[in-house]
């Protein structure tokens, strides 16, 4: 994995060019993705003369529907290979009419990773977050995931179950998912509607969580329950 992924402090004017120029030499594409981010900036409303504010790799998609808002407040990388070479597939973002993508900082989504904010939906990212391959997030209500998070591939992030099951006693609760700054998900996680994570935790891999988890514990299994307290990672 790139060493780009872990490099998130706040970089001086002078080494954040460094780094970009060592990033052009070393991954050539960025090149034709910067060409080709040029124009969905300039289809979009974005800022033009900002080379980094959205680059999207040339393989990938970003469409933004009439009616929608995307607010890029830093930097939004999208299906670049450079971020993670774990999946071949192209990485699509998409806001229907009425949706609402911000993001605050600078944040980075790899390849085939696939963001729906459907009508209505407001997702929030920020900054120092990452999310490596294949994975899902579907937004529908509000939905925001913190600084510094680690998201690993194959992860589902869905506020809706899309159907709706009925039996005597089920309770209707908010299906916002709130994740806090720090949290690392391990690969093949699924976080479902209402959860809210607290900051610092761990989801184990292939965990399902369905119910909210206090800060700085680990959680897993399906359904995810905390197997350790006062955990840190790093
Ligand atoms: C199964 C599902 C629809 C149930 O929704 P719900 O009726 O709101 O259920 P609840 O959240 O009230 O959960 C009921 C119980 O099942 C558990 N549970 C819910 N989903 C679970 C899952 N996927 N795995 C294990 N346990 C689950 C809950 O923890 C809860 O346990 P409890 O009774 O001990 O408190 C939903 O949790 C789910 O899996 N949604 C995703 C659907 C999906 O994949 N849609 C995508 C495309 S169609």
């Amino acid at each position: 994995m790139s060493d780009y992924l872990f490099e998130n402090r706040v970089l001086s004017r002078k080494e954040r060019l460094k780094k970009q120029i060592r990033l052009i030499t070393n991954h050539p594409v960025i090149l034709i993705n910067l060409i080709y981010s040029f124009f969905i900036r300039l289809i979009y409303g974005l800022n033009i003369f900002q080379p980094f504010q959205l680059v999207v790799d040339w393989r990938s998609r970003f469409v933004r529907k009439g009616g929608s808002k995307v607010i890029i407040k830093g930097q939004f990388f999208v299906g670049g290979r450079y971020i993670t070479n774990l999946s071949s597939s192209s990485a699509n973002v998409l806001i229907y009419d009425g949706g609402t993508l911000i993001i605050n900082g600078r944040v980075k989504i790899g390849p085939g990773v696939q963001i729906v904010v459907a009508r209505g939906g407001k997702l929030i990212m920020n900054n120092g977050t990452y999310i490596t391959a294949d994975a899902k997030i579907f937004c529908s209500t509000t939905m925001e995931i913190g600084k510094n998070c680690a998201i690993s591939w194959g992860t589902s992030i869905i506020d809706s179950d899309f159907h709706q099951l009925h039996y005597e006693g089920r309770k209707t609760e908010d299906p916002q998912i709130k994740i806090g700054d720090n949290v690392w998900i391990g690969c093949n996680s699924t976080i479902l509607k209402g959860v809210k994570i607290s900051s610092n935790t761990v989801i184990a891999a292939g965990s399902v969580v369905t119910k909210d988890l206090p800060s700085s514990v680990l959680a897993g299994g399906n359904p995810a329950k905390v197997l350790k307290e006062n955990i840190s990672w790093r």
